[in-house]
């Protein structure tokens, strides 16, 4: 068997500067994402159509959209860029730029890169092997699973919108006002234009190791049940998430083995850790094991919740490219490059570099 190719899906540009209180100009926004996009990370989460009044530092998010259409980052790759939106008023907000660049993924229909030549040592799947890493169902080609028509040139960028929600009534309502019922509702005439459009849908599902008002135990059946009626819906990766980073490697492995119970596709999943209690890559590892291949990450570690007090960013992605390296998965990223990155949006934003092997990398 081939080596094991991780997606990793760069979250910093978003979730890790949503909960910056100082405004982040664009340009300092866009810096970020140009940055990462020569990292050799092949998605980037760019920025979120919210309420202005309710997450005020995404409120550039057309500029970041309308700039990455108008002229596209430099990559070795080509990029996928993701933007958050919670109701149809947001993707009306997202067509408004994206129709008038004249964009379509359609036009640029050629399948994604082969992982194949990049990233760390092989990763050994043999099944001889009693430390083998178990292998996701459908290897490194599914990994990176068509999403939507992919780009003919590196420097082309796919776009993908994700919607979200959350496993508990609590949460779903601090965070977008409206019960889970309500929010599968609003996803309707999302989903139903994005497939018009053919661009894929990724969809969240917050809280689901535990919830900052209803407590650490979340139901994983409740989870399950939810990522279902979105696949049904038409979502094409759902993201759980561990907001509060409560998880713990038994509950990690808890609710893998309750969603594969219930029909999930490994390949249909990604996992979105933070960090809050220092356990997010021990999560991961589980779930590497476990054959899940796509894991959301933040460039230094930055981030935080608005709506999940006390929670820090997510698991740093110069910590998780390590670890995975080690373990033979290849990334595609480059290490040296995305810890000079981390080391950058640190300092630019004056906060400190929450990634250990970021700051290692860079001082050996
Ligand atoms: P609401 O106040 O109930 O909405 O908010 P509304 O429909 O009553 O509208 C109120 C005002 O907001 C109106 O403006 C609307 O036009 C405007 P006004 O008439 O007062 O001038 N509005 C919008 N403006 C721009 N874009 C929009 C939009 N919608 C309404 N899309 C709403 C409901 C869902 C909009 C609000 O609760 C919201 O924006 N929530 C987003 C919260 C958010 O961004 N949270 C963080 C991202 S999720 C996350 O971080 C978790 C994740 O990382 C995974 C994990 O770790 O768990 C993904
Ligand atoms: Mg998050």
């Amino acid at each position: 068997k081939g080596a094991d190719f991780v997606r990793i899906v760069e979250v910093g540009p978003r979730d890790g500067l949503q909960n910056e209180k100082q405004s982040i100009p664009v340009a300092t926004k866009m810096e970020l994402v140009e940055r990462l996009a020569k990292t050799g990370l092949r998605t980037i989460e760019a920025g979120s159509f919210v309420a202005p009044k309710w997450v005020p530092q995404m409120a550039n998010s057309s500029e970041i959209l309308e700039r990455i259409l108008q002229s596209p980052p430099q990559s070795p790759h080509p990029i996928t860029y993701q933007f958050l939106l919670p109701n149809v008023k947001g993707l009306d907000n997202f067509l408004s730029v994206w129709q008038a660049k004249g964009s379509g993924n359609s036009a640029y229909p050629t399948p994604p890169p082969s992982p194949s030549s990049e990233g760390g040592p092989a990763m050994n799947t043999s099944s001889q092997d009693p430390n083998a890493m178990p292998s996701a169902s459908s290897g490194a080609d599914a990994m990176t699973k068509e999403r939507g028509s992919s780009s003919a040139s590196a420097t082309t960028p796919e776009i993908e919108l994700s919607i979200f929600t959350a496993a508990t009534e609590t949460f779903t309502q601090k965070n977008t006002n409206c019960s889970i019922a309500e929010s599968l509702k609003r996803f309707e005439p999302i989903m139903a234009k994005a497939k018009e459009l053919d661009l894929n849908v990724r969809a969240y599902i917050s809280v689901a190791l535990g919830c900052p008002y209803e407590g650490p135990n979340v139901d994983p059946h409740k989870v399950a049940n939810l990522a279902v009626s979105l696949l049904e819906m038409g979502a094409d990766e759902i993201s759980v998430a561990d907001t509060t980073g409560m998880g713990t490697a038994p509950k990690t492995a808890e609710l893998l083995k309750t969603l594969s119970a219930a029909g999930i596709e490994k390949n249909d999943l990604a996992l979105h850790f933070h960090d809050t209690y220092g356990q997010a890559l021990v999560n991961s590892v589980v779930a590497l094991e476990y054959g899940i291949r796509t894991f959301d990450a933040a460039v230094a570690g930055l981030g935080g919740c608005p709506f999940s007090p006390g929670a820090t960013g997510n698991v740093a992605t110069e910590d998780m490219v390590h670890c995975f390296h080690s373990l033979g998965a290849k990334t595609g990223v480059d290490i040296e490059k995305l810890s000079e990155v981390g080391e950058w949006i640190s300092k630019e934003i004056g906060r400190p570099n929450e990634s250990r092997a970021g700051k290692a990398t860079l001082a050996q």
